[in-house]
This record gives structure tokens, C-alpha cells and sequence, in this order.
């Protein structure tokens, strides 16, 4: 993949309306993000193709590994759960990262991210050594110095300099030496209060997940519906962490979206359903356009897995090399056998029951029936990042073409781009808005549904194309002096600005066929 400048993606979603840094005219807040109205538009149909692709109509229809069709239901829960969620999620005692602080500076840095400059000869000779963040402004400028000091330089993690070390360490952001503070612990949870008397009694978080809501549901669940094991339940929603250096763009944000699934099972039964859950989503997003070696499933290691999936099939991350992580890549979707571990925590917790009578299993009796089985069902959970998504879409779809008019494009997938089709009167006299006008108000009222159908007869006809592939609108018609004597319109392509001449008449039926799902 030719390397993409993240500078030049970020310009063109401010200056086409994608994204916008929130709260803008004061200056910003770190961390969070507003979507514009092609950005909106964009995230909704992503948000959508989730819904249809997992709730609507589970994986295009392909059977369980049961062999039966996959059932979800969907489910909306609030963003403040009772605290005590948090406590038997493990959020309360463990949800934070390690942070070092700096006493000259005032910064604050994740400890695992901060890197030191050493003399790549190995002596020092106790003179300073120098610490920064890697793809910070801190990186250039403390090389500068290391190597003014050391000459060749070499780099560590801050985590391999022992603790007597740390005081010649001149932090990312000072001048001194010996400024960086133990690592702490920073719970990366948003408290708030409920209620007006805003006493430790009353301290409340919003989720960091939305997984937990679904845990705590569950039983509601299948009390109040006919759904029966294997099954999952989906939702998609807000979700916070006061992350601590939140950056690449909204990759990591502070306020995000979430599309998660739980999908519920026999314990016997999770590992065929983790293996199909994994393939499943990793083919999802391939279907969206994010194809080719800049996608990656990525089976984690087992050091590296959470201590309820320490026991479970597996745990695998669905994976996109955006700019600003290449040549590595950076998480999308993490597809997780969490066992038995969350509802067996809310059991204990809540004083609920949450297993499940299973009337299928257990001992054959002597009349042909079974005597049932009671267990806690196992859960393998696809949890994706809306926002990343669409980041990862946005990136995918970036293209530099210096021979077009619009030499920066987006080549979004059409089921996935907020403008649909653009209808263009080539001169704007000689009745052809007329004939474009009633061309534009049939394809409103046939297609409005999946996106925005735009008009435009201002400028040159090349500016409009322009404008519309760099929108990422992936049909243009045209009518011109042909169109009023033989009814036909040009159709012009995005991906390849070729043109073809189709028949008025055909043009809904033309967008409807190539706008669907794949
Ligand atoms: N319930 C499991 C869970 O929340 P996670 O890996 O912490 O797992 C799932 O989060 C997904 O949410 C990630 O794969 C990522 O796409 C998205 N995500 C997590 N933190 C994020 C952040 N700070 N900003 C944007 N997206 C984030």
C-alpha cells in the first residue's frame, strides 16, 4: 500500500464536513470528536450495515456451526448502570494504565509508552539520558540532544531503565533530570454523581463498555422472549475512558461507539462458535472494502489475554494498518471467548441466578426425553469500534490521483457512502435542468432511504465531479443536449471516470442494483 499521509486524510474530513474536533471555537477538547454531515451520514450506514449484518439478517444467512441459522436479538441499555456493575466487571479494581508524572513539566504519560534515548555504545558515563513519546513533537527534539551527547543513540522502553536509573532521566516535556514519578495507577472510568447530593454515596461512571448492560439483561432476556441457546444479544452505543493520551486522530478518543455482540452458548460448544464468530467479522469488514494486506486477523498470544479468556478458545483482533500505525497495525475488533466469567461475576454480585435450563441436554430418559442440564452459558463476544471504523474506512478509501481534477478521492464502498448519486444538468438553460430536476425528484423518492442524492448546477461539470469524488459519491448522471431527444443520460463511474449512456428511465433501478449490500 503506498503510504498515505494522515495529515492529508484529516484536512479533507475537516474540509468536506466528515469530522470535526469538538468544541472547535474554544479551542478543542482532547479527546473528542463531532461528525460533520457527510461524516454522520458515513457513520450511520456503517452503524446500519452492523445492524442488518448481525441482528437483521445474522451473517448473510450462513448457518451456526450447529448447522442452524444464528439468532440475535438486539437490546439498548443505559450508559449509568448501578455501580456496583463495575465492581463485579472488574472495572472498579482493575480498568486503568499505569501512568508516570512528571513534577516539572505537569504532564502526564502512559508508562508504557514512554521511550528513552540511550548511548547505543552501551556506556553513559552518568551523564543524562533522554525520555519521549514516540510520533510526539518530544521524539525529534530529545534525539537531538541524546545524540549532541551520546552520538549514536539507541532506544528503550522507560519500563528497562531500573529505578536508581530513573534519576537522570530528563522526562519527554523538561529540561531536568530526575523529574518522573513512580508509576500509579489511573482508572480510566468517568465518574459522575446521581442525583443532587453529589456525596461519595451517590458517584456513578459511565460505561466504559456497553458489554456489561447486556450481562445484567441477560436474564431479563430470556424471561421476556422465546429465545433459546445458542443465541446472542446486540447492541451498539456510547462508550467513555478518560484515556490518558488520547491522539491518532479518533482513534483513540475518549467518548466513542461501540457495536458489540454477545453471543451466548454451551461451554462444549464456545470453541466452534469462537472459530466462526472470528472468521465471520474478519469477512465483514473485507466486505466493506477494507481488503488486501491492510487487513489482519491477528490470534492473541497467550500472555496477552485478559485473565477470564486465560481458560477460554481464544482471543483474536481484527486489525487495520492506518497510517499512523504502519508498518504495525492498529485494533478494530476484538473477538473474545470470555467463558463463564462476567455472568458468573453479576451471579455472585447481583444475588441473581443467571443459569440457564437447558431442556435439550443432560441424561436420555427411559421415555426418549431429556432430564435438562443447568449451566452458565459460555460467551463469545465481537466487540468492534464504530468510530475506528469508520477512521479505517476513511483511510482505506484515501486516494491521491494527480491526472484527475480531484486529485485527493474517496473510494468509499457504495453501500457505506452518505451521497448516493449526484444529478448534474451539464449547462443549466435549454430545458435541461427541467429534464434534471424531475430525474432528481424521481431518484429522491425512490432511493432517499440508503443516503443523499445531491443536485448540483453550478461550475464547470469537471468541478462537480471533482467535488463529488472527493465526497466519495460513487455515481454521477449527467443530462445533456443528447438526453432531451433520445431520453438517455451518461453515468459516470467513480472508481474508474468512465462514462456510460443508459436509458432515463433505467437510472433508479441502475443505482438500486449497484447501492445494495454485497
Ligand atoms: N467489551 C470488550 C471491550 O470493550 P475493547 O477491546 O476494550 O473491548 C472494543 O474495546 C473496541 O472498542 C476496540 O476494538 C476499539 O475498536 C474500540 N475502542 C476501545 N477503546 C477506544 C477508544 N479509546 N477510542 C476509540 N475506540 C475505542
Amino acid at each position: 500500500m503506498a503510504h498515505k499521509s494522515m495529515d492529508k486524510i484529516m484536512a479533507l474530513a475537516k474540509r468536506r464536513g466528515f469530522i470535526y474536533q469538538a468544541s472547535e471555537i474554544y479551542g478543542g477538547l482532547n479527546g473528542f470528536w463531532d461528525y460533520g454531515p457527510l461524516g454522520a451520514q458515513l457513520k450511520k450506514n456503517l452503524r446500519d450495515a452492523w445492524w442488518e449484518d448481525v441482528v437483521l439478517n445474522p451473517c448473510g444467512g450462513t448457518p451456526g456451526p450447529n448447522g442452524e441459522p444464528v439468532r440475535v436479538v438486539p437490546l439498548d441499555t443505559s450508559i449509568i448502570q448501578h455501580p456496583k456493575v463495575w465492581e463485579a466487571s472488574g472495572h472498579v479494581a482493575g480498568f486503568s494504565d499505569p501512568m508516570v508524572d512528571c513534577r516539572e513539566s505537569k504532564q502526564r504519560y502512559r508508562y508504557d509508552h514512554v521511550r528513552v534515548f540511550v548511548p547505543a555504545s552501551g556506556e553513559s558515563g552518568g551523564k543524562p539520558l533522554f525520555a519521549y513519546v514516540p510520533d510526539t513533537a518530544s521524539e525529534a527534539r530529545q534525539r537531538k540532544k541524546a545524540e549532541k551527547t551520546f552520538g549514536e543513540v539507541t532506544s528503550v522502553a522507560l519500563s528497562g531503565i531500573a529505578r536508581e536509573g530513573w534519576a537522570r532521566v530528563i522526562a519527554p516535556d523538561a529540561d531536568k533530570p530526575g523529574s518522573l514519578t513512580e508509576p500509579r495507577a489511573f482508572n480510566l472510568m468517568f465518574k459522575t454523581y446521581v442525583g443532587a447530593t453529589a456525596t461519595e454515596d451517590d458517584v456513578a461512571y459511565l460505561r466504559p463498555e456497553t458489554a456489561q448492560g447486556i450481562f445484567v439483561q441477560f436474564k431479563n432476556v430470556l424471561d421476556t422472549t422465546r429465545v433459546k441457546l445458542p443465541f446472542g444479544i446486540a447492541q451498539t452505543g456510547k462508550a467513555f475512558r478518560n484515556e490518558v493520551t488520547p491522539r491518532n486522530f479518533t482513534f483513540r478518543s475518549r467518548e466513542f461507539e461501540q457495536m458489540e455482540l454477545e453471543f451466548f452458548c454451551h461451554p462444549g460448544e464456545a470453541a466452534a462458535w469462537y472459530t466462526f464468530w472470528r472468521d465471520q467479522r474478519m469477512q465483514w469488514w473485507r466486505s466493506l472494502g477494507l481488503s488486501g494486506e491492510s487487513l489482519q486477523l491477528r490470534e492473541h498470544e497467550r500472555d496477552e489475554l485478559a485473565h477470564y479468556a486465560r481458560e477460554g478458545a481464544g482471543t483474536s483482533d481484527v486489525e487495520y494498518r492506518f497510517p499512523f500505525t504502519a508498518p504495525d497495525y492498529g485494533e478494530l475488533e476484538g473477538i473474545a471467548h470470555r467463558t463463564d466469567f462476567d455472568l458468573a461475576q453479576h451471579q455472585r454480585h447481583g444475588k441473581a441466578t443467571l443459569e440457564y435450563f437447558d431442556p435439550e441436554r443432560g441424561e436420555l430418559l427411559p421415555n426418549g426425553a431429556h432430564r435438562g442440564e443447568r449451566y452458565l452459558p459460555h460467551v463469545i463476544e465481537p466487540s468492534a469500534g464504530l468510530d475506528r471504523g469508520v477512521l479505517a474506512v476513511l483511510c482505506e478509501a484515501y486516494t491521491e490521483d494527480p491526472a484527475r481534477a480531484s486529485p485527493e478521492l474517496l473510494l468509499l464502498s457504495p453501500r457505506l457512502a452518505p451521497i448516493k448519486a449526484a444529478i448534474f444538468p451539464l449547462v443549466n438553460k435549454d430545458g435541461l435542468p427541467e429534464l434534471s430536476e424531475r430525474l432528481y425528484a424521481d431518484v429522491r423518492r425512490r432511493l432517499w432511504r440508503l443516503g443523499f442524492i445531491e443536485y448540483d448546477a453550478k461550475q464547470a461539470i469537471g468541478k462537480r465531479y471533482a467535488r463529488m469524488d472527493e465526497a466519495g459519491c460513487p455515481f454521477c448522471i449527467t443530462i445533456d443536449g443528447q438526453s432531451l431527444s433520445d431520453q438517455t443520460v451518461t453515468v459516470r463511474d467513480r472508481d474508474t471516470a468512465q462514462q456510460q449512456r443508459i436509458a432515463i428511465a433505467s437510472v433508479g433501478s441502475y443505482l438500486e442494483e449497484r447501492l445494495a449490500p454485497r
